[in-house]
């Protein structure tokens, strides 16, 4: 990572730290570590450490999955237990303090009874899991919740999956995940709120809230991990593990700040991400784990690394062995080593021959036990391991219609040409075709780690139950997600024909999106495809229902469908939440947090990019133009854009006056008129855009946004206030600061609506 000058805030801390620099240099080990801010020292916890050996503080340093669960990584037999005698074994010695992916609250209580009565120092463990949108009732993906731009909706699923997490002996989630994706062939896309650097902000706060609620301590909140610390969505080509090689400026103005966010919202962990800045691998990175991290930010919780990055170090060539990544990650800043084994391998022998001070792994240790008793597991080693609780607060009916909640406000109407939607309940016949209306294990997400598929509900089950006549919705596959049935085409284009209205449910399996799920073409694969140009051959109108976990390529019938909805997975109530907006209940109000390409080969695609030197705009020509020659220069649906049920005008973007001081405000405003004739939520977009700037600034960026509710014929004036706040960007020198100079802001429909009003900034 290019280091360029510090900020006065990183500058200062620096100098309050020079003492306990120079004082590690008179002792001669480990010159180049450069401590942060020391942890809060908290008696118990500091005579805890008093008596650990070194080898118990390499054990509460250290967390393993429970292998005999769902592997959520590479297992290596070496180095992790396998079977339940394995941990119980390795609980009694000490190296395992901490255990994910395990979920049961019996089997929970009988480790804890052994940490707690067979270890002699009786430190209680903590257990965690990827809960990611939901532990049994599963919520819409992240990046389909992030759809709704509903922070209230994101807080609460989280709250309901941290409830039904600690009845079932979680404590803590590895959640959010909070990097910013702008390729679209990233698998991970899913699991993030998409593109755009602000929303990320204020779904990450979301988020942490809910997961953490106001007391850390009770039975029914999980400690928020928000990870991939840092730039993990930035790798290139949008394949994963990949390096990323970016600038400071854009690390923080575009990457850091949903972390910022999720830390000022109180996540007391965050994890090391796979990825290398620059060349540094983030588990080995001080600057980032260190100087920003603990130094600027002056983050109070713990580090863990993702799942063997420490050891991975060696792949990526920047740690020569095991003992080097031990030594490497410690000096960085991370705290803790998933699941390779290497602190408890090698920190003992480190720390004795003077490589890695014993303060460091004090340090380290501080932050682990820090967390325990903030989440009170000293006080309540049994926290959220209740057998009854497990019976019966799973599956709630209020977190059964939250999920349907969540579902309806997830979905995307993207196109709907001749107000074909909403579908009539009587009276019309509906063929719902393709492999995914029916199909319980394509319902729930890429991370549904405790998948109940049993209880999902697919298309064709919500349809079913709202249709007066059953007799009018004809289900039929036509194909597999990716290869033809023997005679598929030709019953799905018989059900077609005798249908008024096809509902073609089409896209992605789970497994295509997640991690290590990087796809070259972002296309709906060819047997669909095929399925749907037969379809269309037969003239009848088609809504499509996509089912995917990153914005897609849309192509021929799929792309000049009369409807289409991105659906994205949408959890358990996947299938009566579209129902409820396919029939009308309610109208569709999510946007684009991600851009649909016009073709796979625009990614990486982002609305919020730069201007270059020679942009194609629609009238000057395309010789010697910013475009490939197979496709402009625009996404085919651009972040932000999404439709209702009624008709939304937007009137031009007004200002309190033109010119606003530095350290003045203006009121922008625009008046929004619901001309159709029913009640609608819109998503009303604030964006700006810095014309002349240091460092060039991108063509539009996201400030704010409010959910507006309007009833047919209403309509509303919509203030946002700008301050500097908004025209500020990540300057050269690394501070955050506006420059004066002309603007332009926009209250808008989407990332190219809208009508811009000018903006003076004076200094
Ligand atoms: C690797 C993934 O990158 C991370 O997101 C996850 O939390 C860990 N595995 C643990 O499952």
């Amino acid at each position: 990572m290019t280091r360029l000058m510090a900020s006065n805030d990183q500058q200062s801390r620096r100098d309050l730290l020079k003492g306990a620099v120079s004082s590690i240099v008179i002792f001669g080990a480990a010159s180049n570590y450069r401590p942060a801010l020391a942890a809060p020292r908290d008696r118990q916890i500091e005579n805890l450490i008093s008596r650990m050996t070194i080898q118990e503080k390499a054990g509460q340093l250290s967390i393993f999955s429970d292998s005999t669960r769902i592997p959520t990584g590479p297992i290596n037999p070496n180095a992790t237990p396998t079977t339940t005698d394995d941990i119980k074994n390795q609980i009694r010695s000490g190296k395992i303090t901490a255990l994910f992916s395990a979920r049961g609250a019996a089997g929970a209580r009988e480790y804890q009874r052994i940490s707690l009565e067979e270890t002699r120092m009786k430190i209680p463990m903590v257990f965690a899991a990827d809960i990611i949108h939901g532990c049994i009732t599963q919520f819409p993906i992240p990046l389909g919740e992030a759809a709704s731009f509903d922070t209230d909706l994101a807080m609460r699923t989280a709250a309901a999956a941290a409830f039904e997490s600690t009845a079932t002996a979680i404590h803590w989630t590895f959640a959010p995940m909070v990097d910013v994706a702008r390729d679209q062939r990233w698998g991970r896309v899913a699991e993030g709120a998409g593109e755009d650097t602000y929303l990320g902000e204020q779904m990450a706060k979301a988020r942490v809230k809910g997961f953490q609620g106001d007391n850390l301590k009770s039975e029914t909140t999980v400690l928020a991990c928000a990870k991939h610390f840092a730039a993990y969505g930035a790798v290139q080509g949008g394949m994963d593990y990949n390096t990323a090689d970016i600038p400071e400026t854009t690390l923080r103005q575009v990457h850091l700040p949903p972390f910022k966010a999720a830390f000022d919202a109180g996540a007391l962990s965050t994890m090391s991400s796979f990825n290398d800045i620059a060349g540094v691998p983030s588990t080995g990175n001080h600057h980032l784990l260190t100087d920003i991290l603990r130094g600027e930010w002056a983050f109070k919780g713990l580090v863990v690394s993702d799942y063997t990055s420490e050891a991975e170090m060696i792949n990526h060539g920047f740690a020569k062995d095991g003992r080097d990544a031990t030594k490497k990650s410690i000096m960085a800043g991370c705290d803790m080593s998933m699941q390779s084994g290497l602190y408890w391998d090698h920190l003992p022998d480190l720390v004795a021959k003077g490589e890695v001070l014993m303060r460091v792994v004090d340090e380290a240790v501080r932050r682990v036990l820090g967390v325990k008793k903030a989440l009170g597991l000293f006080e309540n080693p049994y926290r959220s391991m209740s057998v009854e609780r497990e019976v019966q607060d799973m599956r709630k009916p209020e977190n059964i219609a939250l999920a349907r909640e969540a579902a309806r406000k997830s979905v995307v109407l993207i196109k709907n040409e001749g107000d074909i939607l909403p579908l009539k309940k009587s009276g019309q016949k509906i063929a719902l075709i393709g492999p995914l209306g029916d199909d319980k294990t394509q319902t729930l997400g890429c991370w549904a780690i405790f998948p109940d598929f049993d209880n999902a509900v697919t298309l064709a089950q919500g349809l079913g139950s709202q249709i007066v006549d059953r007799a009018n919705l004809k289900v039929v596959k036509g194909c597999e997600v990716n290869a033809a049935i023997e005679g598929g085409i030709a019953s799905a284009m018989a059900a077609a024909q005798a249908a008024d209205v096809v509902i073609l449910a089409v896209g992605e399996t789970q497994d295509m999106s997640g991690e290590a799920q990087s796809r070259v073409e972002i296309t709906i694969p060819k047997a669909q495809q095929d399925l749907a140009d037969a379809i269309a051959a037969t003239g009848k109108p088609i809504v499509v229902v996509l089912t995917h976990g990153r914005a897609l390529e849309l192509q021929g019938a799929i792309k000049n469908a009369q409807a289409i909805m991105a659906a994205w997975f949408l959890g358990s109530e996947s299938g009566n939440g579209l129902a409820d907006l396919i029939f009308g209940d309610f109208s569709p109000s999510a946007r684009l947090p991600v851009s649909f390409p016009l073709r796979s080969g625009q990614q990486p695609l982002y609305y919020n990019h730069r201007r270059t030197g020679r942009p194609q705009t629609t009238t000057n020509g395309t010789e010697y133009r910013t475009r490939y020659r197979e496709a402009a220069f625009e996404a085919l649906y651009s972040f932000g854009h999404g439709l209702t049920y009624s008709k939304i005008e937007y009137g031009p973007t007004q200002i309190s006056g033109p010119q606003m001081p530095m350290n003045g405000q203006i009121a922008v405003t625009a008046t929004i008129k619901n001309s159709g004739i029913r009640q609608a939520r819109e998503v009303v977009q604030f964006y700006v855009h810095d014309k002349v700037a240091s460092i060039t600034q991108p063509v539009r960026l996201l400030k704010d946004f409010k959910l507006v509710d309007l009833a047919a014929g209403e309509t509303k004036t919509i203030e946002f206030i700008l301050t500097k706040q908004d025209l500020a960007f990540v300057r050269a020198n690394l501070r955050h600061e506006a420059e004066a100079g002309e603007f332009d802001v926009w209250i808008a429909p989407s990332s190219v609506g809208g009508v811009a009003a000018k903006v003076v900034l004076t200094a």
